[in-house]
């Protein structure tokens, strides 16, 4: 498979010295590694071990023509396929949470398309601060992956959350981000948001949904090398970079804008809260309540939207196709229900009636059920990370079908 390059970003924690450890790990699963530190990491780790394990120059200083001259900042930014930030101390996820290039690696960061993943080490109580957390939530919204801290005896003397993964650890975890090319060449099409069925001129039946699940999973698709069109009902969220989005508002054209694109695609994964019914008349004018006696109520008629994914189900051959559930109560059996109901490959049922998930949270906590029954229940994580372990499936269940359509 096609080995990546690897920028491993020095921070100053005692945890530096384990980075040659790391970096051989990386070189030994076939990967080219560079380096750079900031300034209070080279107290911790020499940039001459750094330099013979990694077989490259290491870069320390943002204004040294030197180093600039052998490979320039932007160059380096553009050169990673993924950077890894180790240890991740809580200075430098701070300064990267604000955005910061007030160094060489903040700079680099900042100036990168390249996925990040961070390994946080630092003292408990840094760890669990209130301002660390609230920069961690923000790296982590941005799409930035974490791998530990773990729990343990600490180099202060205290004892908790705050090592630093081991180096083996971080390299599988590196691994992961980057063989996850898995859908290189793979058309998917994803559709997100809450629909918004027109009652009039100015009022809408719609939902609490954000669209940020959605998003999350259009944008790790796109990571992962597929072609992604994202059919998005109206969201105040930016359209990811590499995705082709095709904005809508009602189920009806949700409906009509799947049906053009699905011939295409490989993966169809239904993340949209898709309103069940739309007022089978809209007004074009705003409806007046002066135009109704004293105290008469309104009744408006509700006729039911086509179902897209039971529909794309149907038709499916072998393409994958992954819905999604918002279930309030006995989750688990009414997810099943739900996915024979509707016949598709993966069902991803949310549990609403947690307060810390689910709508317009960046974080879930989610079940994947198969049609074999079977069920996995993740813990809450970061929407971003969720669209991982899902497309992760879904990388599987595309090898599974391609097996069987060649057998
Ligand atoms: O039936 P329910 O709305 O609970 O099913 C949820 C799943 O079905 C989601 O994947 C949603 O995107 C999809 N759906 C759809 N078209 C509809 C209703 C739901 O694609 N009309």
């Amino acid at each position: 498979m096609g080995r990546g390059r690897i920028l491993v970003a020095g921070g100053g924690g005692i945890a530096a010295y384990k980075l040659p450890e790391l970096v051989r790990a990386l070189r030994g699963a076939g990967h080219e590694v560079r380096c750079m530190l900031t300034p209070a990491a080279a107290n911790f780790v020499s940039a001459l071990s750094l330099g013979a394990v990694s077989g490259a120059p290491v870069r320390q200083s943002l204004l040294d023509p030197g180093e600039e001259g052998e490979i320039g900042h932007i160059e380096l930014a553009d050169w990673a396929d993924l950077i890894v930030v180790a240890p991740a101390t809580a200075d430098l996820m701070a300064r990267m949470a604000q955005g910061l290039a007030d160094d060489l690696v903040t700079t680099v960061l900042l100036a990168s398309r390249a996925p990040v993943l961070i390994a946080p080490a630092m003292n408990v109580h840094m760890w669990e601060h209130a301002a660390t957390q609230a920069n961690l939530a923000v790296l982590e919204a941005r799409g930035i992956a974490r791998v530990g801290p773990e729990a343990g005896e600490l180099a202060c003397g205290w004892e908790g959350l705050g090592r630093m993964a081991d180096p083996e650890t971080i390299a599988d975890e590196a691994e992961r981000l980057l063989g996850a090319k898995s859908l290189a060449g793979e058309r998917v099409l994803i559709t997100a948001g809450g629909t918004r069925e027109p009652i009039d001129a100015v009022r809408a039946i719609t939902n609490r949904s954000s669209g940020k699940m959605g998003y999350a999973l259009a944008a790790e698709a796109a990571a992962r090398g597929a072609e992604v069109v994202l059919v998005s009902a109206p969201t105040a969220l930016r359209c990811p970079a590499g995705v082709r989005r095709v904005s809508v508002q009602t189920a009806l054209e949700m409906h009509a804008a799947v049906r053009d694109e699905i011939a295409e695609v490989g993966v169809a994964i239904c993340c949209a809260a898709v309103a069940d019914f739309r007022p089978a008349q809209a007004s074009e004018r705003k409806i007046k309540k002066e135009d109704l006696a004293p105290g008469e109520g309104l009744l408006l008629e509700l006729v039911p939207n086509p179902d897209i994914l039971a529909e794309i189900s149907r038709d499916r051959g072998a393409r994958v196709v992954v819905g999604f559930a918002a279930e309030s109560h006995d989750v688990v059996a009414a997810a099943r229900r739900k996915l024979a109901r509707k016949g598709c490959d993966l069902l991803v049922a949310n549990d609403i009636s947690r307060e810390d998930a689910g709508f317009e949270t960046d974080e879930n906590a989610v079940l994947l059920v198969s049609p074999t029954g079977d069920v996995e229940e993740l813990p809450l994580l970061p929407k971003r990370e969720v669209a991982r372990r899902v497309l992760d499936r879904v990388a599987k269940l595309r090898d599974t079908h391609g097996e069987t359509e060649s057998s």
